[in-house]
């Protein structure tokens, strides 16, 4: 276990403990990255995300009485409600919490009260999921503490309920997936529609993963992420017209697409395209990946975010400018924005031996540009969400 992970435990756990007293359990739970297959979860296709060795961490423990009392120590707040009284809080955190225990219920699933500690080294809003990381901990948590004998596939499936229907984000289950199944070294190749999904080997390619974070927090994420939703539902529905048996855009084939080009407005048709065009671009670079062929695995990435920008429209000149930047470099095999977009980081296959030249270049560049600092996180792919050993 890294020194970084040994602090945040040791954290939630003394934090608990002045509070609390002794906690009943400790969850771990990664945010997540994805190489490639961006907004192709909630449109049935596949991506290909992994868990990262950045986590948020739970302690916690039951309470005698039917109230919910929560510490997020990383922003120093404290936040309590009554089971029975759930409803969403504008400190946002407890959100992802409260909507785990309204799913609980409304499955009808017997929890009391509980008191949680929260922590993690998963930087907030950079687009590593570290609300669905956070989702993730506290159903397993409440799982095990609870003895609710859930799968981890039901638990993912709770998770992003909670966060569709108590916090609001339409997303999809890439998130919470990525963060529940998660396999060190491995990636998860998943599709979406059956849930059928395998891992594969990612280690040992001579490539260090680099997320360049711009800090930009674009408030109209979540709006905007909603609205591509009903853009791509809406173009099915007109695909639908002449192909019924159309469920999704995984559905859908160019000519269906080309069909419908000059009867929808051009932002639903270039969105449907991207999607369209994602879902076979992730296919070949499975293809790539098990070739080993970096380079043409890296292009693809480029073409992401290329359609990502000009198409699908959830870029921002911070992301287009890093993109760029990697491009015209000989040290990175492929980058793009990654994650919902408007915002967060970009992802970067980068020769391992150049990776430190290459951060200080991004850095400086970007400096330059836009008078503000760059963050970068070297990641590498972990273990998805587990109990921790407390002392
Ligand atoms: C966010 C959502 C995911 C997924 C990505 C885009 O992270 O939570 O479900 O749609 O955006 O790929």
């Amino acid at each position: 276990m890294s020194t970084e992970s040994q602090t945040c435990i040791s954290r939630v756990q003394s934090i608990y403990q002045q509070n609390y007293g002794y906690p009943e359990l400790c969850v771990k739970s990664p945010g997540r990255i994805n190489l490639i297959g961006e907004h192709t979860d909630y449109n049935l296709g596949f991506v290909l995300p992994a868990a990262i060795d950045k986590a948020i961490y739970i302690a916690m423990g039951k309470r005698t009485d039917a109230e919910i009392h929560l510490i997020a120590a990383d922003v120093n707040e404290s936040f309590s409600v009554s089971i029975t009284e759930l409803s969403k809080s504008s400190l946002e955190w407890p959100n992802y919490i409260m909507g785990i225990v309204d799913q609980l219920s409304k499955l009808g699933l017997p929890i009391g009260g509980f008191n949680a500690v929260i922590a993690g080294d998963v930087p907030l809003g950079a687009g590593l999921s570290s609300s669905a990381a956070l989702e993730c901990a506290a159903v397993f948590a409440l799982n095990e503490l609870f003895g609710l004998a859930l799968s981890k596939l039901e638990m993912v499936k709770l998770a992003q309920r909670a966060e569709n229907q108590f916090v609001g984000l339409q997303c999809g289950i890439m998130d919470m997936f990525a963060s529940m199944f998660g396999k060190a070294g491995e990636v998860i190749r998943l599709d979406c529609r059956s849930l059928e999904y395998h891992y594969t080997p990612f280690n040992q390619r001579g490539i260090k993963i680099v997320l360049l974070d711009t800090c930009v927090k674009h408030s109209l994420a979540s709006t905007e992420y909603n609205v591509r939703r009903k853009e791509c539902e809406f173009g099915v529905s007109e695909i639908q017209k002449n192909h019924p048996a159309v469920c999704s855009l995984r559905d859908v084939n160019t000519d269906m697409l080309l069909a419908i080009q000059n009867k929808v407005d051009k932002k639903v048709f270039n969105r449907c395209k991207f999607i369209v065009e994602e879902i076979k671009r992730l296919q070949d670079a499975c293809i790539d990946l098990e070739h080993n062929d970096m380079i043409a695995f890296g292009e693809k990435m480029y073409m992401t975010h290329a359609g990502l920008s000009n198409l699908y429209e959830v870029s921002c000149k911070e992301l287009d400018f890093l993109a760029a930047f990697s491009k015209g470099k000989e040290s990175v095999l492929g980058a793009r924005m990654m994650g919902g977009g408007f915002g967060g980081c970009t992802i970067n296959l980068v020769k391992e031996e150049l990776v430190e030249e290459f951060i200080l270049e991004a850095e400086f560049a970007f400096e330059k540009e836009f008078d503000t600092k760059l963050k970068s996180y070297i990641v590498s792919i972990g273990d998805g969400t587990s109990l921790v050993s407390i002392d």
